[in-house]
């Protein structure tokens, strides 16, 4: 079955303003190949000025890296996903290992941060993936399992069926080591196996994943071109115009 295919660009604690808004239209005046979207997770105040530009630009959206858990109230230097709707924002990153990493996204925290995403009619990018002790243990199928049972898969059918799920083995996120093929291919597949069990065939084949974890121009090809692979989430390289529309142009 033919699945979206999405190429996202996480800039994460990136660019300067002018930087972020030369980089987003150098991108929005590209061709973007069609039948491909392209996602930009930009910081908070970056937002609304990028995702203005992309309005008229098929198949751009633009993400949020993160949002509160909470909906409102007094929880100074937090964005609510009610803000991020406010300004039309359509997409937010959770679960990021970095999130969970450094300012304690627990999977709890993940849960409230999905249902705070629903609620306000944003699209969640759901991040999940292993340490390299638990790679080199072999036990990373089961690890990430977990990680979708303690989260996304407490989730109602209708509500799963709008994430966008990103493996990011997290050995890979920066170190220029990219997972191979077949590592990617045997846990996408082995993640659409869970979807299927928990929720149906159906779901499972609709379920865009994507591959994060050093993607750059020379082996994107490669890893879009896996049968469960449908796109990448990506950092170092979606800072560079150049390298992040040879990427776009992958699939
Ligand atoms: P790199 O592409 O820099 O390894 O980062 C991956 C990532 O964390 C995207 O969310």
């Amino acid at each position: 079955m033919s699945r979206r295919k999405i190429a996202a660009g996480n800039w994460k604690l990136n660019l300067s303003f002018e930087e972020a808004m030369q980089l987003g239209r150098s991108i929005a005046n590209q061709e973007i190949p069609s039948g491909v979207e392209v996602i930009l997770a930009a910081a908070f105040p970056y937002l609304k000025s990028l995702g203005e530009m992309a309005v008229p630009v098929q198949n751009l959206h633009i993400a949020a890296q993160n949002c509160s858990e909470h909906a409102k109230g007094a929880f100074t230097g937090e964005v609510a996903a009610s803000m991020l709707n406010s300004i039309q924002i359509s997409h937010v990153l959770i679960g990021h290992s970095e999130r969970r990493e450094y300012f304690g996204d627990t999977d709890n925290v993940l849960c409230m941060k999905l249902q705070q995403a629903f609620d306000n009619e944003i699209n969640p990018i759901y991040c999940c993936g292993e340490p390299l002790r638990i790679r080199k243990s072999g036990d990373h199928v089961s690890y990430v399992k977990t990680q979708l049972e303690e989260t996304i898969f407490k989730l109602d059918q209708d509500q799963f069926a709008k994430l966008v799920l990103a493996y990011e083995p997290i050995w890979a996120i920066g170190t220029g080591e990219t997972a191979s093929s077949e590592q990617a291919q045997e846990m996408h597949a082995a993640i659409r196996e869970m979807i299927s069990n928990q929720y149906s065939q159906e779901l499972a084949d609709g379920i865009p994943i994507l591959y994060g974890g050093s993607v750059k121009p020379a082996n994107a090809k490669e890893l879009f071109s896996q049968k469960d692979v449908d796109g990448g989430l990506v950092g170092g390289a979606s800072l560079k115009s150049d390298s992040f529309i040879e990427i776009i142009n992958s699939f």
